[in-house]
């Protein structure tokens, strides 16, 4: 029998290769067939309005699986700078304006951290995931990483503020690591072993 019809099918939500890629790899080992919007003629353009990374997760894996009838995912990521009081945060994307680019939005914060001294440049990541299931009951788990806003951009890897983003206790930005060092302590990296385990215990449960 065709192994990929009997396996659970999961979509995610989100259009970014970059993130498509980081969580790949972090489902790799799980019986499930991952579809992306490439996968689907109806994936819907979803408005990221909410004033949380909570609700725009939710929203987003809600109407996912509304439009397509499949178990969702959808991962909403800020980054949050002690020393703007916490923004960008859920304004990470669009920090430096509507549609702004990585590189935009990085100088737009380095530019405002430049008189911040070395001890005040903490920050953190925080990625919330939302799981919708079959039956259209939400599930949400968050994931962390702390560190800080470092004045020069450093290493080529990565996407966003990886390369200004210096995780706490390492010498190299998230983008002077490899996919898979990132994730192993990254905010995306804890959030989605926290689903992973949440996943296998569902597919357990239903053998
Ligand atoms: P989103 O709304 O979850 O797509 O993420 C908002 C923005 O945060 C993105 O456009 C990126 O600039 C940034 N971002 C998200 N995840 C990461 C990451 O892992 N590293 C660096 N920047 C990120």
């Amino acid at each position: 029998m065709d192994k990929k019809k009997t396996q659970k099918t999961i979509i995610l939500a989100t259009k970014n290769l970059d993130k498509i890629r980081e969580i790949r790899q972090l489902l790799t080992d799980l019986p499930i067939t991952i579809l992306i919007y490439k996968d689907v003629r109806c994936f819907p353009d979803i408005v990221e309005d909410k004033d949380t990374l909570e609700d725009n997760a939710i929203k987003k894996a809600l109407e996912l699986r509304k439009v397509t009838g499949l178990p969702s995912l959808a991962d909403d990521t800020g980054l949050f700078v002690d020393y703007l009081n916490g923004e960008p945060g859920v304004y990470s994307s669009r920090f430096a304006g509507k549609n702004a680019s990585y590189v935009h939005n990085r100088q737009k914060l380095l530019s405002l951290m430049k008189n911040a001294k070395n001890q005040e440049r903490s920050a953190y990541f925080k990625t919330v995931v939302a799981y919708v299931d079959e039956y259209g009951k939400v599930y949400t788990v968050t994931g962390i990483c702390e560190g800080n806003i470092i004045d020069k951009e450093r290493g080529t890897k990565g996407f966003g503020y990886d390369s200004i983003f210096l995780p706490k206790g390492m010498n190299k930005t998230f983008a002077e690591l490899s996919d898979e060092e990132k994730n192993k302590i990254s905010h995306r990296g804890i959030a989605f072993r926290k689903i992973k385990k949440l996943l296998k215990v569902r597919m357990k449960n239903k053998q």
